[in-house]
């Protein structure tokens, strides 16, 4: 049996983390680096995903590459991926983490908004992966984590682009664990609502909905992006070489609902 330091020792390992100067994307980046690895921190936000890899690089000593890429640009992402390989020669491990949705009346999207959230959400998540398999089927315990969301496995007309975009992300990622095993494993976080600074109210919440929100939780609170940087190391550590095709509830509990209301 292995000691907790050698199942969370990412030593060696390289993991491309897309989204990686957003709020979970850049603590992700910051815990991997912590843990050993080297991360490459790729990002439409090319400032900030130079500035995260600089910092990690002082904070950790480990070498970690800020790149700039539009997971819904192929070219961009093959590039990446290129960019990757030849300063560290491997890919042992991706984190899909781009996504972003706005409130949307159910009636009022259109064909436009729907495919754009399908290439943001969805279909940049699977190029990514695709164009790094041969590198990680070389690998050992080679591993895939993707950012769900409760609203891809619930009823979420509020936001009908970004739920259905993200519903489709995690049957996608079924499909792919069931074909890819036993060289590569997949498996989604569904996320419940995390404090994302800003982005939460460009997508449309108020402070007042999401303080309604945190009153229903089971742990009061919003998740902090560090819970799920958590959940990410645990599934691509060596802790989780026997889980893949999982999708792993991060969301503080969830939302209770008494089945005896008196209101
Ligand atoms: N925060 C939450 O409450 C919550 C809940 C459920 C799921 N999620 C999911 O978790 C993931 C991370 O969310 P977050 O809260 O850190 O969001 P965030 O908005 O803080 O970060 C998202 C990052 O993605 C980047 N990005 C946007 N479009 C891009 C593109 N085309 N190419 C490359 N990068 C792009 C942004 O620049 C940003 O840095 C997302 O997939 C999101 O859907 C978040």
């Amino acid at each position: 049996m292995k000691t907790i330091n050698e199942l969370f020792d990412f030593q060696g390992k390289v993991t491309i983390i897309s989204g990686g100067a957003g709020a979970i994307g850049s603590e992700a980046a910051r815990f991997f680096a912590s843990l050993g690895a080297n991360v490459v921190v790729a990002d439409l936000n090319e400032e900030g995903s130079k500035k995260i890899a600089e910092d990690i690089t002082k904070e950790s000593g480990n070498n970690a590459l800020g790149i700039k890429i539009d997971v819904t640009d192929e070219k961009q992402i093959e590039k990446l991926v290129q960019a990757t390989v030849d300063k560290f020669g491997k890919v042992s491990g991706v984190l899909n983490n781009v996504g972003w949705g706005a409130y949307t009346d159910l009636w009022g999207s259109n064909t436009e908004k729907m495919v754009d959230a399908y290439k943001l959400n969805t279909l940049g998540a699977y190029n990514l992966t695709r164009l790094c398999m041969p590198y990680l089927k070389k690998e050992d315990n080679a591993s895939v984590v993707f950012s769900g969301s409760m609203v891809g496995n619930t009823p979420s007309p509020e936001f009908i682009e970004y739920s259905t975009a993200k519903a489709g992300l995690l049957n996608m990622v079924r499909s792919m664990a069931v074909a890819s095993g036993p060289e590569v494993r997949f498996n989604s976080i569904i996320i419940g609502t995390v404090d994302n600074g800003e982005s939460s109210k460009e997508a449309g919440y108020t402070q007042e909905m999401i303080d309604n929100v945190v009153k229903g939780i089971v742990m009061k609170r919003r998740g902090l992006p560090e819970d799920i940087a958590y959940a990410m190391a645990f599934l691509m550590s060596d802790a989780a070489s026997w889980i893949t095709g999982a999708e792993l509830t991060v969301n503080g509990g969830g939302v209770y609902k008494s089945k005896m209301p008196t209101s």
